[in-house]
């Protein structure tokens, strides 16, 4: 049996602030935007919130590059801005978590200015730092996330520092035990405010081996090279969750790791109880499921076929040995319904499909801003000058101007992939800039505001909004859908996605149509089985009429609707 833990049975939401809601017409998101925003969040029935970075930044990746961790940056608000949001939190029973960035900080963090200055200045160990090779070329081989070296070279010190994200953003040094105790100060000073836990930012990539060997390299790679056998899940990583955990263990909270590339068993050895480390890991397969191992930024064609196996591997191979935080969109990846749904005619079914999906798996289950309205992805940012994530335009200068690809074709990919595709302002009325501020916003409104917006969704029943709450209240209520073993039905079947839940002696049936055509019901033995057992009842329905599914009419064939989806206890 599962052991019960309110974070398990929690809905957590995702708030990317900046482009959240703007309170004082500066264009930007901020804390008194959230503040004024709880109701809606609180109706909506999300009982966890979790922001992404809210530090003082130089925002060269829009606050995962800190200056200072026990700063909020003044575009935000203030400290009594943060305590008084925290403080209404509480007040409605709801729960905050922050995102605690550890892999890196900015190169304007006071340690770093202290660290280049000079080779034996103190802080010269809190990043990585290397002699070029004998020829000078960088110390190894390896490609940072933005596909150039992890290396930069730094004139005044003659030597290189490490990156695995930009050069605004230097590693830090795990094996230094300063570096880990500063970052136990930091935990607690958050902790001690009252929070109720963090999102760890790309944990599994901060412990390296120290020798930093030259990688493989694969044909494309020519010169530079996938270095992450050598930091995923690296040498120390443990030990290090481990001396986390002694703090972390203080508090009544929860920790959620962001951690790509871990098989079952990683996950079990960094969130099973007796480890000691996190209580969950994130599970990135699904958002990533269209994206080539070769390039992100190209998409290929996924099957139904494969997401089902990447969800059984998750739902059983963990039970009782580990939990995971589920996820099918964040600010990192383009719009979920532009991604794995319909952007066209069954927008709104597909996005009810997906929240389906989404809310009755096994799992922690999070929702990012705006996917409750079915947001889509920004087709009106267009040229290169539009878009502002520093993944995209390292692609850009990397594809283009460094290796002359053809400009229409590396576009028409940042487009349709780019992180900010999902960092576009909530869209919360039919206003000017769709009521997200009274002045101009830091990235455009898309203009299809006018058909989504969540005043307007609000009033209607039948909206992909009501449907999340609909579909969150169930969720809460019912540990079936928490706690409950997954059987999946029909395995092979192209378009439909079926499986049974089972917790103590209720069974739950979800049975969603993931394709824009009819699709008839297949009788597997095991379908007809369920349906012959006792009483059922239809509790969620994506499509109005209601279903009427008696034995008779699914002896006579089913027909599921395009984007169909329901849930049967
Ligand atoms: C995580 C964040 C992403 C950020 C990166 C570097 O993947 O979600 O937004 O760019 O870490 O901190
Ligand atoms: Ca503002």
């Amino acid at each position: 049996m599962e052991e019960r833990q309110w974070w398990k049975e929690s809905v957590v939401y995702e708030i990317y602030p900046r482009s959240f809601k703007d309170s004082n017409g500066d264009g930007v998101g901020d804390l008194g935007g959230i503040l004024e925003k709880l109701d809606y969040l609180e109706e909506l029935g999300v009982e966890t919130l979790w922001i992404t970075p809210v530090y003082s930044s130089p925002n060269a990746d829009y606050g995962y590059d800190i200056r200072d961790h026990y700063r909020i940056a003044g575009e935000y608000g203030s400290m009594a801005d943060f305590e008084l949001l925290l403080d209404e939190i509480h007040k409605r029973g709801m729960k905050l978590l922050m995102d605690l960035v550890v892999n890196h900080t900015s190169d304007e963090h006071p340690w770093f200015i202290e660290a280049r200055s000079s080779a034996d200045n103190p802080y010269r160990d809190y990043y990585i730092w290397r002699p070029g090779k004998e020829d000078g070329s960088p110390p190894n081989n390896w490609l940072s996330y933005l596909g150039e070296s992890v290396w930069t070279y730094d004139p005044h010190t003659r030597e290189y520092y490490f990156h695995l994200y930009s050069r605004r953003q230097p590693d830090l040094n795990w094996d230094n035990p300063k570096v880990r105790r500063e970052m136990r100060n930091i935990i607690r000073f958050w902790l001690d405010k009252g929070i109720d836990g963090f999102r760890i930012d790309a944990v599994n990539v901060i412990s390296k081996e120290s020798d930093l060997p030259d990688a493989e390299r694969s044909p494309e790679e020519k010169l530079q090279a996938n270095g992450e056998p050598h930091y995923k899940n690296g040498p120390n990583i443990h030990t290090y969750l481990k001396e986390l955990h002694e703090v972390f263990s203080q508090y009544p909270i929860v920790t959620a790791g962001e951690t790509s590339s871990v098989t079952i068993d990683d996950v079990k050895r960094y969130t099973s109880p007796e480890q000691k480390e996190l209580d969950m890991v994130l599970m990135i397969e699904a958002s990533k499921i269209a994206d080539p191992e070769h390039d992100m930024w190209e998409e290929k064609q996924w099957t139904l076929t494969e997401l089902k196996s990447i969800v059984k591997n998750w739902q059983q191979e963990l039970h009782g040995q580990g939990w995971i935080g589920l996820y099918l969109s964040n600010h990192d990846h383009p719009r979920l319904v532009s991604y794995l749904g319909h952007e066209g005619e069954y927008r709104e079914a597909s996005a009810k499909l997906l929240a389906t999906l989404l809310l009755t798996l096994r799992g922690t289950p999070f929702i990012y801003q705006g996917e409750e309205l079915g947001m889509t992805n920004a087709d009106h940012l267009q040229g290169i000058e539009d878009f502002k994530e520093q993944q995209a335009l390292a692609y850009f200068r990397t594809m283009v101007l460094d290796k002359g690809h053809d400009e229409d074709q590396i576009m028409q990919r940042i487009r349709r992939k780019s992180r900010d595709n999902a960092r576009t302002p909530l869209q919360w009325e039919n206003s000017r800039e769709a009521g997200f501020t009274d002045g101009i916003p830091w990235m455009p409104v898309n203009p299809n505001y006018k058909e989504i917006h969540a005043a307007g969704q609000l009033q209607d029943n039948r909206s992909v909004l009501n449907y999340y709450k609909r579909m969150i209240a169930l969720r809460r209520a019912n540990r079936a859908l928490v706690y409950g073993c997954y059987t999946p039905l029909l395995e092979e079947h192209e378009q439909l996605l079926i499986y049974k839940r089972e917790y103590e002696d209720e069974q739950w049936l979800i049975i969603m149509n993931f394709s824009e055509v009819e699709v008839e019901l297949e009788l597997s033995p095991e379908l007809i089985a369920y349906w012959k057992n006792g009483d059922r009842e239809l509790l969620i329905h994506n499509y109005e009429e209601e279903r009427m599914m008696t034995d008779e009419t699914i002896q006579g064939g089913c027909q599921l609707k395009p984007y169909e989806a329901m849930v049967w206890r």
